[in-house]
Formats: C-alpha cells, structure tokens, sequence
C-alpha cells in the first residue's frame, strides 16, 4: 500500500468533474486500499479520487468512530433526500478550515461496489453527509463553495500562503 498526495484547495484538478469508473481489476482494488490507507492517516472521514488527481468517479468513506467501517462508492447516485439541516464540515483539500453547510439529514443513495456490483444504501446523520460532501468532490464541487464570497476569498487567501511557506 502507500500514500497518496492529497491536491489542496485551489488546485484546478479539484474542480474538474471526475468521469464514470468503467474497468473493475486488481490496479482499481490496490487504488482502494490506498485511497483508504491515504484517508485514515489523515485523519478524515472520506476521500474522492479527483482529490488525489484522478478523474474517476469513486470515493472511500469511514464515518464510524472504530474506524472500521470501510464505504467505497463508485459512480453514486443519490435518489431521494429528506430534512435539511446545518451540519458542521471540513475537507482534507481544505485543511484546517471549518464552516457550517446546508446538507440533507437523509438520503437514499445507488451505487457500485470495489467489483462492480450495484447496491443501494439509505443514510442518515454524518453518513448522508460524508456521501453529499464526496459527490460534491466527483463533481468538482467544494464544500466552501455554499459560503459567502468573502469567506471563500480568505480561505483561498489563507491556504495560498500555508503553500507558499510550505
Ligand atoms: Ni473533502
């Protein structure tokens, strides 16, 4: 297994809309298992493959706080939502930057499994979040982009410098 480079807020590859995962092998397997690995030493709860710099739509997520509750996602689609609420979030390609978002408190979710297979998923809480928050990432979408203009111009201002002095 190994690492993977995490793309910061605002590398261009972030914004890209990611393309459907077609090709279900071992390479897609082993890029699982680090995507996870990259994702738990982190620390975060998910990571979308475009965050990495790859133009797939798949993500891993593990809201549990055993950390081992292991979710991929690939080509999701979120049926239905139900009650929104404010909900507190952060991104690892946003790091060290917390706000408050609109997200939906329930969703019912389609997707594929690591081999291809379809499954569905109903989620609530943080779960429904995370998903919301990863499909947000596989269209090029950021949480920040939901706060004010100002908001966003100090982050993108804040995190220029953390990488200028990096
Ligand atoms: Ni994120």
């Amino acid at each position: 297994m190994a690492l993977l480079q995490i793309l910061h807020h605002p590398d261009p590859r972030l914004r890209r809309k990611a393309a459907p995962v077609t090709r279900f092998d071992d390479a897609l397997l082993r890029l699982i298992d680090d995507m996870f690995e990259t994702m738990y030493a982190a620390p975060g709860t998910g990571l979308a493959a475009n965050q990495v710099g790859l133009s797939m739509r798949l993500a891993v997520m593990d809201c549990s706080d055993a950390r081992n509750q292991r979710v991929v996602l690939i080509n999701p689609e979120i049926v239905s939502t139900d009650e929104q609420q404010e909900m507190d979030e952060g991104c690892l390609s946003v790091p060290d930057i917390f706000d408050k978002v609109q997200r939906y408190n329930r969703l019912h979710l389609r997707a594929l499994d690591a081999h291809g297979e379809p499954f569905e998923l109903c989620a609530f809480g943080l779960m429904a979040q995370c998903i919301q928050h990863e499909i947000d990432h596989l269209d090029g979408k950021l949480y920040i982009d939901y706060l004010s203009p100002l908001k966003r111009e100090r982050i993108k201002k804040k995190l220029l410098k953390a990488a200028a002095s990096a």
